[in-house]
This record gives C-alpha cells, structure tokens and sequence, in this order.
C-alpha cells in the first residue's frame, strides 16, 4: 500500500525508537522529521534521561513534552543522535540545513556515537546537489563567500532572505552543484574564511539510514 511523505516520516521516527538505549541523553535534530521523532519521544520519556536539542525550535517542542533539554557541555556521553536530511545517499553522506540548524545539528552530531537518520524516500539521492546545499556565513562575510563560492567551486549562493540562525548568522544556499565528492567539498568549504558551517554530512555521515518507502522501511546500516 502507497504510503504518503507524511506517513513515511511517522513510520521512520517511530522506528528510531528502537535505537535509544535506556537511561540516555539523545541528541535530538530539526525539521518536521525530527518533530514527529520528538513526538514520538515523549511517548518513552519515562526511559530517558533527557536530550540535546539541536535547535530552539528543537528545544521547545521538546520542553512543551515536559523531557529535559540539557546542555551539551553537561554531557559526557551521547550514545545516538535522531536526524533527518534534505538529501542523502546510499554512502550515507547528507545535505543537511534546510531548516537553517545545520551548525548545532553538526556539532550534536559530531558529539554522538551513533546518527541515525530518518527520512522519507523522496530523500535518497544518487547525486548530492539538486537540493541548494546550505551554507552559514558571519554576515559581515557575506559577500566575500560568495565570492569565493562562485570562483572556487562555480556554485550560484543564494542568500536566504530574512533568516537569521539561532548563532545570529545569515545562510547562502548554494544551487547549482554537482557535489561527486562530498568528503573534499565539505573540507574545501571549511578553508573559506568566514563559512561557520556547511550542509555537507560526509566526513560524519550517518551511521545508520531509517528510510520511509511504499514497501516499509528500508534500513541502511553501514
Ligand atoms: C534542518 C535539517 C533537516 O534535517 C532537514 O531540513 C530535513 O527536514 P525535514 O525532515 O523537514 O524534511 O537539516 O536544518
């Protein structure tokens, strides 16, 4: 039976589940993925001992389920982190960021040992690209990153009107790539002064990949 965009996100976020050992902090990511994942949360909180959110948004839904959001340098240990992605390939390597959390999803993501991510099947790609790969910029940086994207990688950055990112930063999205290596794309954009993050997921991909089908879940696991 043909199941929607929505009912594949259900379906992945209530799988996640599964992966959360008891008693422990879970790193929580963003995007309405992540939400029916927190959703679904709340319904174990009892067995948890609190989460990392990877976002305000992130955060309050969060605490409007009553689980404790901590803060990341009070915890020692972050056994898994739940995330979606708004591209992602069979190598698990993401374009991450659509929802502008991308700098706190990378570093929750950095500080777990497992990421395990969520998405519905219109997610998987063969080629990261089509979707603008999002970039965030100190806004005084601005136009020099773009510069520098044109020149260097021959993207076409985009800024994001009228977003600001929880750290106070703009974000350019990057359209027009063709990203065939997303390992070095992700360590070049890293050299330009002024980039705080981008949305490539490669260097810390994912872990494991909870992928929504017509045909149930597809779970990837490398
Ligand atoms: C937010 C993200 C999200 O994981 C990504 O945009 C996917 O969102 P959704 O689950 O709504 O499709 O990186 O910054």
């Amino acid at each position: 039976m043909t199941q929607t965009q929505e009912e594949q996100k259900h379906a992945v976020a209530q799988a996640a589940i599964q992966y959360i050992p008891t008693g422990s902090i879970v790193g929580v990511g963003t995007g309405s993925t992540a939400n029916y994942f927190i959703d679904e949360l709340a319904k174990i909180k009892h067995k948890i001992d609190g989460a990392v959110a990877s976002s305000d948004d992130t955060a309050q839904r969060l605490r409007k389920h009553h689980i404790e959001v901590l803060d990341l340098n009070n915890v020692s240990e972050l056994p898994v982190y739940i995330d979606g992605a708004d591209e992602i390939t069979e190598h698990l390597h993401m374009i991450k960021g659509g929802g502008g959390a991308l700098t706190r999803e990378k570093i929750v993501a950095a500080t777990a040992k497992k990421f395990v991510c969520i998405a519905d099947q219109s997610k998987l790609v063969g080629v990261l690209g089509t979707f603008p790969l999002p970039v965030e910029v100190i806004p005084m940086a601005r136009s020099y990153v773009a510069r520098a994207i044109v020149q260097q990688l021959g993207g076409r950055p985009v800024l994001r009107e009228g977003f600001i990112t929880n750290n106070g930063n703009v974000i350019l999205d990057v359209h027009g790539l063709e990203i065939l290596n997303p390992i070095e794309l992700e360590t070049d954009l890293n050299q330009i002064a002024g980039i705080v993050t981008n949305g490539l997921f490669a260097r810390r991909g994912a872990n494991v990949l909870l992928l929504g089908t017509d045909n149930g879940i597809r779970i990837i696991d490398i």
